[in-house]
């Protein structure tokens, strides 16, 4: 079977141990070839692809980033027709299947190929951790420890100047980044996406800490949190891309200034930004790729398409992409109830 890979959307740590897997899993089950597609769906509407095997996949597994390159095209932009340039390409190329790597619209794309007949599955990723139909995604955990040695640095800069240290991370719909991170570090506040938040409400927090005698404060912001309708002034507005998201990231810049102006602490920020995004992925990332990665291939080769592979529990499962994609799986109500009772 000749299967063709492509790596959609925002990058992340564990992609190439995706690519890795099922390259190194399909050889391994009998005669396969593979071939990479560069930079996501732009890669097979150009027929912009090389050769995967053993050499091109070696060394690769720690590896950031992907190797076939990655972006935010899509191929039903503005009501185009995907489906036929897709299909001439797989079809010029001999692919018997596809394997789309990708978070929502990476999927949302493989979902409605697939719809038209096109061999598609799907591997989740996402370092925010909002996609349905799987316990967790991959580089996820990565991103997590990535803020949490953040706010560990930050605590002791914070604690020598009296400062608020405010830190933006990222997480779009959801807020499970800023919480588990939030968490780990031992935040003073968090803001997620899910929930609206009173800046009073954060000021009283910060002002009952330093009644109980602590100088600094830290408080972990989502880059997609908004304040309760008319409490805060937000910045205007900003680009959008090809599956029509706004490019966040600014809302802790906005918290720096109502905090210090509103409690007197001297307050900065920090936005993380693509730094936890890059680098190597921590061991449970590259565990949970490389078991995606050789179910993925699994799923292709037995011809369930429109399959997406997911950790269900301690188990590697298939669902439906349809499925997957209903709805983003938001933040876990109970979790953020736990880090809220460090609040303060
Ligand atoms: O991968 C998801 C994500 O990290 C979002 O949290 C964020 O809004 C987006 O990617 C930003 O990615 P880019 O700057 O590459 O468009």
């Amino acid at each position: 079977m000749r299967v063709g890979l492509l790596t959609g959307g925002g990058d992340c740590p564990g992609l190439n141990a995706v690519i890795r897997a099922v390259v190194r899993g399909g050889l391994a089950a009998g005669d396969n070839s593979f071939l990479g597609f560069r930079h996501g769906w732009a890669g097979v509407l150009d027929d912009d692809a090389f050769e995967l095997d053993l050499a091109s996949t070696a060394g690769i597994l720690p590896r950031g980033g992907t190797i076939l390159g990655t972006s935010r095209t899509n191929p039903f932009l503005e009501g185009r027709d995907g489906v036929a340039p897709v299909r001439d390409t797989l079809a010029t190329r001999g692919v018997d299947a596809l394997i789309a790597i990708g978070g929502e619209d990476t999927l949302g794309v493989a979902l409605r190929l697939h719809e038209a007949g096109v061999p598609i599955v799907g591997v989740p990723k996402t370092i925010d951790n909002d996609l349905g139909g799987t316990d967790v995604t991959f580089g996820y955990q990565t991103a997590v420890q990535i803020v949490t040695d953040a706010i560990d640095r930050l605590h002791t800069t914070a604690e020598s100047h009296n400062r608020v240290m405010v830190v933006e991370v990222m997480g779009r719909h959801a807020g499970w980044i800023a919480t588990q991170a939030g968490i780990a570090g031992g935040a003073d506040a968090i803001l997620v996406p899910e929930r609206p938040f009173d800046i009073d409400q954060v000021v009283a927090h910060l002002r009952q800490r330093h009644e109980r005698g602590r100088s600094f404060s830290i408080v972990v912001v989502a880059e997609g949190a908004t304040p309760l309708d008319g409490t805060l002034q937000t910045q205007g507005d900003a680009p959008t891309d090809a599956f029509g998201h706004v490019r966040l990231g600014g809302i802790g810049v906005t918290l720096e200034k109502e905090l210090e102006a509103r409690t007197g602490f001297e307050a900065r920020v920090t936005i993380l930004g693509h730094v936890q995004r890059g680098g190597t992925p921590v061991a449970f990332d590259r565990v949970l790729a490389t078991r995606f990665g050789v179910a993925a291939m699994r799923a292709a080769t037995a011809k369930r398409f429109g399959a997406m592979v997911a950790l269900r529990g301690t188990d590697i499962v298939e669902v439906e992409l349809a499925e997957a994609l209903r709805e983003p799986k938001l933040l876990d109500p109970a979790l953020y109830e736990t880090a809220e009772l460090f609040f303060g």
